[in-house]
């Protein structure tokens, strides 16, 4: 079949993909022996870059750490399913049909899961991104007691609206971040770049490391 990718391999969001993991490899203890240790979860897209730029760095093996790839649509899974058929059938990666954040409300549905990367377009002026961000968070907290580390990675648009504007949902997400971490983030723990569409936002917030 044809492969069809959503997402571009190369380029901006090919560099933030690799930056999550070095991230992975070179500050937590979810990278042993050249593998992944827990579960990465992640929003996919369609022909997923992220699980192909794992499978060429050998991070996934049988018994180890998984890809566990979040989409509210059936067609999206299915895409995937056909297109990585061996890692499927060997258990390399779980593709996983729902709405993240509600997965994510239940603390024991996860219990590998030690990376949690929240790629969406939402945007960081949108009006109930709390409400999104504390389940994420809460999640990750509640892994780090289990494991010792969670990485969470965010991934928001820049893109404002009536109530915030572009330069006012940065600071927004600033100030979030700063009240429920308890400590500011750092600016390199911040990078924009601009996607096909918009401008984005990323965020890397390590917790435990
Ligand atoms: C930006 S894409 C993922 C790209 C992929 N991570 C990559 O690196 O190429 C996000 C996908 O997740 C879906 N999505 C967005 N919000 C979601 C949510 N809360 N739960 C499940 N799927 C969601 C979107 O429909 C879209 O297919």
């Amino acid at each position: 079949m044809t492969s069809q990718h959503e997402f571009p391999r190369n380029g901006p969001k090919a560099e933030t993909r690799r930056r999550t993991l070095s991230i992975v490899q070179e500050h937590t203890r979810f990278w042993h022996n050249g593998h992944l240790t827990c579960d990465w979860m992640e929003l996919c897209g369609k022909g997923d870059e992220t699980l192909r730029m794992l499978l060429d760095a050998d991070a996934l093996q049988p018994g180890c750490g998984r890809y566990l790839g979040v989409n509210m649509e059936e067609a999206v899974l299915d895409h995937n399913r056909k297109e990585f058929v061996p890692q499927t059938e060997a258990g390399l990666v779980q593709w996983v049909l729902g709405d993240l954040c509600t997965l994510l409300s239940d603390l024991d549905a996860f219990p590998n899961t030690g990376i949690i990367v929240f790629d969406s377009f939402n945007s960081a002026s949108k009006v109930n991104l709390d409400v999104i961000l504390d389940t994420i968070l809460g999640f990750a907290k509640s892994q780090q007691r289990k494991l010792g580390q969670a990485l969470v990675v965010l991934n928001l648009a820049l893109r404002g609206n009536m109530v915030h504007g572009r330069e006012a949902g940065k600071r927004r997400l600033q100030e979030y971040l700063r009240e429920r971490l308890g400590v500011e983030v750092s600016q390199e723990q911040f990078h924009d770049y601009r996607s096909k569409k918009v401008e984005m936002r990323m965020c890397w917030i390590g917790l435990g490391f």
